[in-house]
């Protein structure tokens, strides 16, 4: 099953995601830019949505429209995937959203899960996960092995700011059949598997660190 890379070239997520690399960039800002970022990536993401036709009534005559045939179900990993969260509804007002809590562990970078709140059925349902960093993979694994439970099928999408290839790589062995919206495919991970360029931790950069 395809692991798609899709790497989202436009000059404005370009100059946005400038800022939220940038270590002087205040938490407000980086906030800002990340949701316009998302913004930017999920437009990109949803182009493939199934639509189908409806009338439509104009001030002046009926005329054809067309309508999305069945609403997504997004997905934010907590806690950094809440700041795709908002420009996800914006774009998708009538999406059930899902929540998944999962805190990757600093020493052994394995995740630790500490909130599951999906929807019960999700068989037919087109699901988008958002989740700004895509690190050694394994919060997305641990997240789409639950969609699955639930009855996911077919390809999930995902969107995430920054993606590192060994992430790419574990999510391929895992056998994930995914679409994966980034802003930038990074080098490579760290010794402390921290994303290089990176922006560092995208939790801690809007909500503080919890510790
Ligand atoms: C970060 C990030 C991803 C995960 C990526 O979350 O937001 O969820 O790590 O790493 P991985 O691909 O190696 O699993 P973190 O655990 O720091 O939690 P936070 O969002 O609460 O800061």
């Amino acid at each position: 099953m395809p692991v798609a890379v899709h790497v989202v070239d436009h000059p404005l997520i370009a100059d946005s995601l400038t800022r939220v690399r940038d270590v002087a960039t205040p938490n407000a800002l980086f906030r800002q830019e990340l949701e316009r970022i998302g913004n930017l990536l999920i437009a990109e993401a949803t182009k493939g949505l199934a639509t189908h036709a409806v009338k439509v009534q104009t001030p002046l005559v009926e005329t054809l429209g067309r309508q999305l045939t069945t609403q997504p179900v997004v997905v934010p990993v907590l806690r950094a995937g809440l700041g795709f969260l908002h420009a996800a509804q914006e774009l998708l007002p009538n999406a059930d959203v899902g929540f998944i809590g999962v805190a990757r562990d600093e020493n052994t970078h394995m995740p630790k899960p500490y909130v599951n709140k999906l929807p019960e059925n999700l068989a037919g349902r087109q699901v988008i996960v958002l989740d700004p960093m895509l690190a050694t993979g394994g919060s997305l694994a641990h997240t789409c092995d639950l969609l699955i439970e639930r009855g996911v099928t077919g390809t999930i999408i995902v969107v995430c700011v920054l993606a590192a290839p060994e992430g790419i790589e574990l999510l391929r062995e895992h056998g994930l059949d995914l679409a994966v919206y980034t802003a930038s495919l990074d080098e490579r991970l760290n010794e402390n598997a921290f994303i290089v360029p990176g922006l560092g931790d995208a939790g801690d950069r809007q909500f503080g660190s919890p510790a």
